[in-house]
């Protein structure tokens, strides 16, 4: 299994790549990877999804390339098939857990609650995805939770952005944050790939000024 956490620690944004063209989901990822964010998380919530994911996978060796939104068993294997070296949820679900374990990919499942982190604890995971991050709580909720589950690692996404990624990394126990606010809709829609890149860059600054790096 390749140490994504190893790679997030030094790396710690990862922003999503949402599209229906292959040939777009790469050259956003370019874009992303020029700018210096090399871990991105190709959603499927188009019907493309899993060839853009494939693309990413194939063409841009300069990237690590997961699924994200991954809702189903099925769309976590068909995901691993497809080249994805970590898998995504909204959500905590025992069976798409089940499929990356025995796969040997990384899982990011999301969680919100006490409830739905103890069972991502009791089923072995030691890192989560806290979503829907700003209206679960935000940085106070995330103290809360890592006061008592000492060990385990978040990755905080929705509602994360430029304005507030500094807050969310000042957090201990935060890896990562992820996001879509570096892959905005206007800059892929007009190809302006040099903003991605620019979005890309100013959060890896904001990150490692915020990590003291
Ligand atoms: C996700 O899947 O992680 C979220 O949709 C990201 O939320 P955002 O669009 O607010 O960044």
């Amino acid at each position: 299994m390749i140490d994504i956490n190893d790679i997030l620690a030094k790396n710690p944004v990862v922003p999503l790549v949402q599209s229906d063209d292959p040939a777009e989901a790469v050259a956003i990822s370019r874009a992303l990877a020029a700018g210096g964010l090399t871990v991105v998380e190709v959603v499927f919530r188009t019907d493309r999804a899993l060839e853009c994911l494939k693309a990413v996978a194939d063409e841009v060796p300069e990237v690590i390339a997961g699924a994200g939104t991954v809702l189903t068993a099925t769309q976590a294997q068909a995901a691993i098939d497809s080249g994805a070296k970590f898998i995504v949820s909204p959500g905590l679900d025992d069976d798409v857990v089940g499929v990356a374990k025995d796969n040997g990919v990384p899982i990011y499942p999301g969680i919100m609650t006490p409830s739905e982190l103890q069972h991502a604890y009791n089923l072995g995971l030691d890192t989560v995805k806290f979503f829907p991050a700003s209206i679960a709580g935000g940085v106070p909720a995330l103290k809360a939770l890592s006061s008592v589950f000492r060990s385990v690692r978040f990755m905080p996404t929705g509602g994360v952005s430029a304005a507030n990624l500094s807050d969310f990394l000042a957090v201990p126990a935060v890896l990562a944050c992820g996001g879509s606010w570096l892959t905005p809709k206007a800059a892929i829609d007009s190809e302006n790939y040099d903003e991605i890149t620019k979005l890309a860059a100013e959060a890896l600054a904001i990150a490692h000024a915020a990590r003291g790096e």
